[in-house]
């Protein structure tokens, strides 16, 4: 089968394409033929192993995984012994964030990780870019109780995360102003924000005290300090990135104790459980990925130039 593999950390231009064996399942495993996977900033972390704390994910000097990729969709293909719940032929999405190895024409994962049967009527190209950006998005919601009837701003609202984050927020009954560039305003309203701020030419960070029970800043672009003065008494802040000083685990144990609004970071385990509230926001069509560009695998280096430029709208796919 052909892979996008490399052996060592580094640019995209260390990404090549390879024709490999075809991995077999073992016990409590399934194959599956990949239609459609993303590239995405978890990808990107991965390829370069940065931050450095990466390296103690995905192997200390060398990636433990030469195949990139950590989302899929596509059809079961084989099945490994003791397996239940799945059958040839069953159409199914999935994530792991440690590595799939979904950047090649077939994947082994065991069953009990993140795998996750699709909905009718769900294109393979939906479900992959459905995954990682929501994930994300639903751990900051996890961790910031309910926010019905809040007044929620999301930074960076038409990335990954935060375009899934936008939806997400709106289904939950929240109140949305998304801050992203005044060209993707109409974007922002279609998926659900309220009101919308161009960062180019406003810094929602100067806006007016006390606007908002939750700053989410998916894009990690601004700062607990920068932004504490918008959040109202009790408010929360919450980022995709730990922060210019790796700052943010640490503000999450101080401002549970000290001060008037907290810092919270979100530790994204629960991948299963991820893929049930996708399935469920798909299926009740209360959740639609936006895909930016596609790419067939053999650009696959082009693909991850792209997503590192930081300006990719939702979700860039890669067709298998
Ligand atoms: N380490 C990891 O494993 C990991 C995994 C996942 C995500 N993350 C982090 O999470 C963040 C979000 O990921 P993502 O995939 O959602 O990002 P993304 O899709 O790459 O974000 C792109 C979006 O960011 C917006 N943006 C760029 N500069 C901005 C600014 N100054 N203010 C507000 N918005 C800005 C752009 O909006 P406009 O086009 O409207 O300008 C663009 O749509 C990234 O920082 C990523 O590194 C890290």
């Amino acid at each position: 089968m052909r892979a996008a593999r490399r052996t060592r950390y580094g640019p995209p231009e260390s990404i090549r394409v390879e024709d490999v064996a075809i991995p077999q399942p073992g016990p409590g495993e399934v194959r599956v033929r990949v239609r459609a996977t993303t590239v995405n900033r978890t990808d990107c972390a991965i390829l370069r192993a940065k931050p450095f704390v990466m390296h103690f994910v995905v192997g200390l000097t060398k990636p433990k995984r030469p195949i990139l990729g950590t989302d899929f969709a596509g059809e079961v293909e084989a099945i490994g012994e003791g397996v239940t719940g799945f059958d040839v032929g069953d159409r199914v999405f999935g994530f792991e964030d440690n590595g799939a190895s979904s950047q090649a024409e077939c994947l082994v994962l065991g069953v009990k990780r993140g795998i996750a049967k699709l909905p009718n009527g769900i294109d393979f190209e939906t479900a992959a870019a459905s995954i990682e950006g929501a994930h994300y998005a639903i751990n900051f919601l996890n961790k910031a109780e309910s926010v019905r009837g809040r007044d929620v701003l999301v930074n960076g609202a038409t990335g990954a995360i935060g375009s899934a984050m936008v939806q997400l927020a709106k289904r939950a009954g929240a109140r949305v102003v998304a801050v992203c560039r005044a060209e993707h305003e109409e974007l922002a309203k279609s998926l659900g924000a309220d009101s919308v701020i161009d960062y180019e030419s406003e810094d929602f960070t100067n806006g007016a005290k006390d606007s908002y029970d939750f700053v989410f800043d998916t894009v990690g672009k601004k700062t607990f300090s920068l932004a504490r003065r918008v959040l109202r008494k009790g408010g929360t802040y919450i980022s995709s990135e730990l922060g210019p000083y790796a700052q943010n685990p640490f503000l999450a144990l101080t401002t549970r104790i000290l001060g008037s609004r907290k810092v919270k970071f979100p530790v994204p385990l629960d991948i299963p459980r991820s893929l049930e509230i996708v399935r469920e926001r798909l299926a009740d069509q209360s959740f639609r990925p936006f895909i930016d560009r596609r790419f067939p695998l053999s650009d696959v280096s082009e693909a991850y130039r792209y997503v590192e430029t930081g300006q990719k709208v939702g979700n860039v796919v890669l067709t298998i």
